[in-house]
């Protein structure tokens, strides 16, 4: 039996392709490469020495996935797919509740049709909006969401949950990461934004690598020990052997569980500069901004239920995201198309 994994050439799923083969499962993959390459499942390959099966298709395309389902032995599904570009999704909300709404609406229908009834879904430490408490638990209540994005990953938390309450039979993962950056030590696969990129990490490793003259830090004033945004940063192999860890939980009767993925320490954008110049030695000159719109001030978890329920904890330090990332960016300046 075979786990589909969906948007598995992207960043977060190319990882966990890795750890899934390095643990012994056999994985499918596809994606309709709307934001990524299909060499990072080359890379994949010659990582894990392991042939990774792939379907070049969307996840709106009922008779693509009816396809997968009938030639694969799929018994579960990890669920990546989906747009994320939180100021696009501003722009182009159509486009995103379409893509991953109608997406994963059609790609439930055909598990269900086809007996599968295993899913882990890609949730977002957003649904809890501005967050009631910190550090944020699961029990926290989820809040209002800025953007289109981050709504589409709610409304997905409650459509899943409800499917699992109507059939039992349905063991439904809710993942909720927090902020990933990061790469394989291989430094062959890692994230690859498209134009100039929204997340802290990837415009700081393109500033060292001298594509950007400049990072600039979206506020001072924030009531934070330093005045700049905190967060939560994850290495992204830590989340990807958490989905690993996570398939614990589709076996039978398992029903709903949800988790939050992240490591429990909050890092300011000034911690994250001074971590990146020390691991790497480049030296990161920026400038201070206003404010960006939807920004809260601090976002970091508590992440002790994974660790109890999954004997998941995340290992890699600051230290080892900076890097990492740096490997990653340094190696492939232009991402895959080097
Ligand atoms: P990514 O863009 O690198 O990967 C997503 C993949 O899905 C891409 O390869 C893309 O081509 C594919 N895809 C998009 N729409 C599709 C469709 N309709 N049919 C088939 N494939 C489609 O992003 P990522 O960072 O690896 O994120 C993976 C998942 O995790 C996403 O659902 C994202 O929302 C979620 N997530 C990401 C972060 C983050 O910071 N990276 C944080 C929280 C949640
Ligand atoms: C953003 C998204 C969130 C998504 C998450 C992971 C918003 C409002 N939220 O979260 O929905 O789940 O990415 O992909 O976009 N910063 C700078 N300069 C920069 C970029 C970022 O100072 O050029 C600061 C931000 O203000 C923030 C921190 O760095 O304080 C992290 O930002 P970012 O990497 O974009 O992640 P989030 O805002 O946490």
């Amino acid at each position: 039996m075979a786990i589909l994994v969906t948007g598995g050439a992207g960043y977060i799923g190319s990882h966990t392709v890795v750890e899934l083969q390095n643990a012994g499962h056999d994985v499918v993959v596809m994606d309709n490469l709307a934001n990524s390459s299909e060499k990072s499942l080359k890379r994949v390959e010659a990582l894990t020495g392991k042939k990774v099966p792939f379907y070049e298709a969307d996840i709106r395309d009922r008779e693509a996935l009816e396809k997968i389902f009938t030639n694969e032995k799929i018994d579960s599904v990890i669920h990546f797919a989906g747009l994320k570009a939180v100021g696009e999704s501003v722009q182009k909300p159509w486009e995103y509740y379409d893509n991953n709404i109608t997406g994963t609406l059609t790609l439930v229908d055909v598990m269900r049709k086809h007996g599968c009834k295993n899913i882990i879904f890609s949730s977002s430490a957003t649904v809890y909006g501005n967050p009631a408490f910190i550090p944020i638990t699961e029990e926290c209540p989820k809040g209002q969401c800025t953007n289109p994005y981050g709504w589409t990953k709610s409304m997905l938390e409650q459509i899943l949950s409800d499917i699992q309450k109507a059939d039992p039979e349905w063991n439904v993962v809710l993942l909720r990461y927090f902020n990933p950056i990061g790469a394989h030590k291989s430094g062959t696969i890692g994230e690859n934004p498209n134009g100039i990129p929204n997340n802290l990490m990837p415009y700081i490793t393109q500033v060292a690598v001298g594509k950007l003259p400049k990072l600039n830090v979206f506020g001072n004033d924030y009531d934070t020990p330093d005045g700049t945004g905190v967060r939560d940063y994850i290495h992204v192999v830590d989340l990807a052997v958490g989905h690993v860890k996570a398939l614990a939980k589709l076996a039978p009767g398992s029903g709903l569980n949800i988790y939050n993925l992240g490591t429990g320490v909050g890092y300011s954008v000034l911690d994250i500069v001074k971590n990146f110049e020390e691991a790497t030695g480049v030296k990161i000159p920026y400038e201070i901004k206003e404010r960006r719109a939807g920004d809260i001030a601090t976002c970091y978890s508590k992440a002790d239920k994974a660790e109890k329920e999954l004997g998941w904890k995340a290992v890699n330090g600051i230290r080892e995201m900076c890097e990492d990332s740096w490997r990653w960016q340094s190696q492939n300046p232009n991402g895959y198309e080097d």
